[in-house]
């Protein structure tokens, strides 16, 4: 199995890169700075590509070379993803009245039309797999039920049901392609966006979702799930 996963260096990414590697697949990670990802590389990928999801350029050149490297992927992990801190914003002022819009932007952009165009860019190697999927890592933020009523940051929450709107639409496009599409909320971490204080173990939670995604088929594409394969609502 071909695994592709976003955002690999750290966090969630870095967890699901070595769930992946100990269950035997071949795991091609992508992160902005390869040559910083020390953890990533001791971990042993069978690639570690440039990738900023923000820069669609970036984008472009990391589909070639994927694909090339990879002629069929069965699975993408559009894991990478920031909030309003990454630009370096308060976090005490980040709602509708107060964030800069360029930091709501800049969450779209990474969280939501970056996500989009690395499935754009990997469609080929994704068609060529009967059965692929494409996992979109989201939020219970970016459901209406829950960010529209917590979570400081407007951008966040608003790019990430952006992502989830594009998971919908292209689970439907993608469909007789037999590529699935899936949003997931991955739970509350303890990475460095989760905090200290978060629920779940990263590592045990990459190891769950490997365990969730083993069961889903083709019926699955288009839903939001949680880690556990619960389903979440929009
Ligand atoms: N932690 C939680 O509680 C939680 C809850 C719900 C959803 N999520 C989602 O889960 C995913 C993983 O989060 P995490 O907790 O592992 O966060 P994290 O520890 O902050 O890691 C974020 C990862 O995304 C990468 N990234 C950020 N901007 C990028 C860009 N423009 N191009 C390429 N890579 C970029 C980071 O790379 P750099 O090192 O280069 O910055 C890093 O590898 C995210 O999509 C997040 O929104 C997390």
């Amino acid at each position: 199995m071909s695994v592709v996963i976003t955002g690999a260096n750290r966090g969630l990414g870095l967890e699901l890169v070595r769930t992946y590697l100990e269950a035997g697949e071949i795991v091609h990670a992508a992160c902005r700075r390869p040559e910083e990802a020390t953890a990533l590389v001791e971990l042993g990928p069978a690639s570690i590509t440039a990738l900023d999801v923000a820069d669609a350029e970036s984008i472009e050149r990391f589909g070639a070379a994927v694909c090339a490297a990879s002629p069929s992927i069965d699975l993408l992990v559009n894991n990478a993803g920031l909030n309003a801190t990454a630009f370096g914003a308060d976090r005490a002022h980040v709602g509708p009245f107060e964030i800069d819009p360029e930091h709501f932007m800049g969450q779209v952009r990474a969280n939501a039309v970056g996500p989009m165009l690395v499935t754009r860019a990997l469609l080929e190697s994704l068609k060529a797999d009967a059965g692929a999927m494409v996992l979109n890592i989201s939020s219970q933020l970016g459901a209406m039920t829950v960010g529209g009523a917590a979570g400081n940051d407007i951008g966040y929450n608003a790019s990430k049901a952006a992502l989830n709107m594009v998971t919908v639409r292209t689970a439907n496009l993608l469909a007789s392609d037999g590529v699935s599409v899936v949003a997931m909320h991955p739970g509350w971490l303890r990475t460095d966006m989760g905090g200290a204080q978060a629920a779940l173990d990263p590592a045990e939670t990459a190891d769950v979702i490997r365990a969730t995604l083993s069961t889903l088929g083709p019926d699955a594409s288009g839903y939001f799930i949680r880690w556990d394969g619960t389903a979440h609502d929009w």
